[in-house]
């Protein structure tokens, strides 16, 4: 990822008008462990029913005049997990690429799956760019899935980029501005988020969209992910619409 890419549309989002719907809600899906936890069900029994959630979340985004989702779904810390629970975390993104790509495409849905190429198994790259290339054209809604992502290692490979090409002279330093750090980086193509979501009850931002939820206006809900519906997402665009934004101004 050696040339920027520009920005489709990282000025100041639409939904800054109050009472406006959000343009790009980020979701934190936090929650699995626990909810299996609670049913004596191995964790990873969790995470496919957060598969059903996310489901459900991509549906409901589409009838409320939202524009982008990004979800949290593999972090450059998950690696930490056993062994099993990775593997299974690997298997659902690919699962839900050979269930869901097909029906997303026809519906207009563009995906994007954003975050670190090192280190992902054998056949995760071709699944990525089959995705990417399938549906670079469409334009009815936008589902982002943070794979393999961290908001420093983004920010880390942004500028290893950038001091590449300043090296190679291709690149004047003077020109780093924050539209140009941002068009190196794997969110390039995602405007800024407007409503940030964690479920489960987390008060925390866990190294998430670190650039791109400067503005975002923050919802901590107690619901654990794979409980999450199309109730708890109206509720919180409802509550969005009713925040004032000031960005800084008054
Ligand atoms: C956090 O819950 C959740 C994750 C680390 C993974 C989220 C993944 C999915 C919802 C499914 C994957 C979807 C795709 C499309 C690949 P946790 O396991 O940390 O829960 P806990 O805090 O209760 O233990």
């Amino acid at each position: 990822m050696n040339s920027p890419k520009k920005p489709l549309n990282a000025q100041r989002p639409s939904s800054e008008i109050e009472g406006k719907a959000p343009n790009h809600i980020a979701i934190i899906m936090d929650g699995n462990g626990r909810w299996a936890n609670a049913k004596g069900l191995p964790r990873i029994a969790g995470h496919k029913e957060g598969v059903e959630a996310l489901r459900r979340t991509v549906d409901a985004c589409k009838t409320l005049e939202i524009n982008h989702l990004t979800v949290f779904s593999f972090s450059t810390e998950n690696w930490r997990r056993p062994k099993a629970e990775v593997d299974a975390l690997m298997g659902l993104l690919k699962l839900f690429v050979k269930k869901d790509l097909k029906r997303l495409h026809q519906e207009g849905v563009r995906i994007r799956i954003l975050g670190a190429q090192t280190g992902l198994p054998n056949g995760m790259h071709a699944l990525i760019e089959e995705c990417h290339e399938l549906t670079k054209n469409n334009t009815t809604f936008n589902v982002n899935i943070a794979f393999n992502y961290g908001g420093r290692a983004e920010i880390v490979e942004a500028t290893q980029n950038i001091a590449r090409s300043v090296k190679s002279g291709q690149l004047d330093p003077e020109s780093v501005d924050e539209t140009l750090l941002h068009s190196f980086m794997w969110s390039s193509e995602l405007p800024d988020v407007d409503l940030l979501i964690r479920t489960s009850g987390e008060l925390r931002i866990s190294n998430f969209l670190l650039w791109g939820i400067a503005y975002s206006e923050l919802m901590f809900l107690d619901v654990l992910w794979p409980d999450f519906g199309r109730d708890d997402l109206e509720r919180a665009v409802e509550g969005f619409k009713s925040r004032n934004r000031r960005f800084g101004g008054l």
